[in-house]
């Protein structure tokens, strides 16, 4: 080995000596429950957490979900999201630290109250069954947010961002605690882009822009076991990407 490597090498084993219990206690404190997982967003974040080390579940209205993880450990609980008694029934099954939702509402007959309703469901079963952290994938221009944001000044707030917003004030009521990552607007092209590693999260309400779901999930996990992120509203933002015109 060359002399100038050793201290480099001593650093970096001390540095794994002292982080790999304390991750390997997290992860034996309860597994993951992934709302949406199924998702152009869930997959990228099922994957992350599966790489991690962690417990995870998905939850999804589909007994063949599993057709997603095929090369992963990966539970399936089977329930919908519309109905209270399945979301109660999954969070019984187990213990879980942390739920996430990455759950969207893309079907053509459209509830007003989709994501009021079921964030109702997610955060009574979770604050009931004692979960550490909900992590929550909502909007830009949720609830009050959509009058602090320039680049939404020339849109009417959708019917979809005031709903998110009844979503994330039952969030902040809701006795777990939370992170909520509004996001702006994610790239549909397929394949779906990369990661740019250029993306992060910020208080600063007024911002917008596009953001991969790679960078998402990547995001969303630098949340998990984080207390610096525990009971905070961000906004995801990549300033490297342009902001779809239309
Ligand atoms: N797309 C955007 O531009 C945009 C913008 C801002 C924020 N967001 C947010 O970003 C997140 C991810 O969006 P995405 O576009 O990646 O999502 P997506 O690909 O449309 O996936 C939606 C997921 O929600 C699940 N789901 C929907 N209704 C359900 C129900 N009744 N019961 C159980 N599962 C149900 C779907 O399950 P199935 O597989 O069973 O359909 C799927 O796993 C969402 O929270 C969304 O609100 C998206």
């Amino acid at each position: 080995m060359l002399p100038a490597l050793r201290p480099l090498l001593a650093a970096f084993s001390i540095a794994i000596s002292v982080f790999a219990p304390m991750m390997a206690a997290a992860k034996d404190n309860g597994g993951v429950i992934v709302f949406g997982g199924t998702g152009r967003l869930g997959v990228d974040i099922v994957r992350l957490l599966v790489d991690a080390g962690e417990d995870v579940t998905v939850f999804s209205r589909t007994g063949d979900a599993g057709k997603h993880f095929k090369d992963m450990k990966v539970r399936i609980a089977v329930g919908d999201l519309l109905d209270d008694a399945s979301i109660g029934k999954a969070f019984d099954a187990r213990s879980y630290r942390v739920a996430i939702d990455a759950a969207a509402q893309r079907t053509e007959i459209r509830l007003p109250d989709f994501y009021e309703k079921v964030t109702r469901s997610i955060v009574r079963h979770a604050k009931r069954t004692g979960v550490k952290h909900f992590i929550s994938h909502g909007s830009i221009g949720a609830g009050d947010n959509h009058k602090m944001v320039p680049a939404l000044a020339s849109y009417p707030q959708t019917a979809a961002l005031i709903d998110k917003g009844k979503a994330e004030a039952l969030i902040i009521a809701g006795g777990v605690p939370y992170t909520i990552i509004r996001n702006g607007v994610l790239p549909n092209t397929e394949p779906l882009p990369p990661a740019t590693h250029k993306a992060g999260l910020t208080v600063d309400y007024t911002t917008f822009s596009a953001i991969t779901r790679a960078d998402l999930a990547i995001l969303t996990l630098d949340c998990i076991d984080n207390p610096a992120r525990l009971n905070r509203i961000y906004h995801a933002i990549d300033a490297t990407l342009p902001i779809p015109t239309e």
